[in-house]
């Protein structure tokens, strides 16, 4: 895939999820870049801080119902969750190729993806996340976790990578980091992959998501 342009063209889409799909199957991962535009990027991050400075942003929590505990020491990041019915365009726009996404996936892995949930979220300097599985339950309907990064030139040295643990077939594991750079897009196997946020020296913001194989809302019954 050309990594200069941003992918919207339907068919260069396909393609791209065509590439998507293969590594998922073979790594229990996928990264894919360009998914949106620095522009959109841009508009995200600043419907990120109006949220931020409105005081519409939480601190994130860990585990569901009774277990629910917000615990800074395990993840320091700011999420607002994006209802589908009233989101800006730019978000619309992402939520769009996602189920696109998901349509192509259901077809080639023969998944049965119904729906997905996703929050915007933002680290500030110094916090992280650390190392956990996304799929905490034997009954969570997560499947795949997929992130969509918004920052724009970002270096190695900004730290943020995301670290993922690859488990090896003999047993042990290897590190895969990657940098949270604007438009790249990570999909990865909720029930498969641990994985930890590094902290880093700016602000780092992404839309975080999770692919399900049950309606959203049946999930948090
Ligand atoms: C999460 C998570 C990774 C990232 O929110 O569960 O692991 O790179 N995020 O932001
Ligand atoms: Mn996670």
């Amino acid at each position: 895939m050309d990594n200069s342009t941003y992918t919207q063209d339907p068919t260069e889409l396909e393609h791209a999820f065509d590439s998507l799909v293969d590594s998922l199957a073979e790594k229990g991962y996928a990264i894919m870049d360009n998914i949106m535009s620095e522009e959109e990027c841009a508009e995200v991050r600043a419907i990120i801080d109006r949220h931020e400075e409105n005081g519409r942003l939480k601190k994130a929590g860990i585990g569901t119902g009774h277990d629910y505990q917000i615990d800074r020491s395990i993840r320091g990041d700011l999420i607002r969750w994006i209802e589908p019915e009233q989101v800006a365009p730019v978000t619309q726009a992402y939520l769009a190729k996602l189920q696109q996404m998901m349509g192509y996936i259901n077809r080639t892995l023969y998944l049965s993806l119904k729906d997905s949930e996703l929050h915007y979220t933002v680290y500030p300097p110094g916090k992280f996340y650390q190392r956990h599985l996304d799929q905490l339950r034997l009954n969570d309907h997560r499947r795949l976790s997929v992130i969509c990064y918004l920052n724009d030139d970002w270096l190695p040295e900004h730290g943020g990578e995301l670290r993922l643990y690859l488990p090896e077939k003999g047993g042990g594991e290897r590190i895969k980091d990657v940098l949270p750079v604007a438009g790249r897009l990570i999909c990865f196997r909720s029930d498969l992959l641990e994985h930890e946020v590094l902290p880093a020296i700016r602000h780092r913001y992404s839309i975080t998501g999770w692919l399900l194989d049950q309606l959203a809302e049946l999930t948090h019954l």
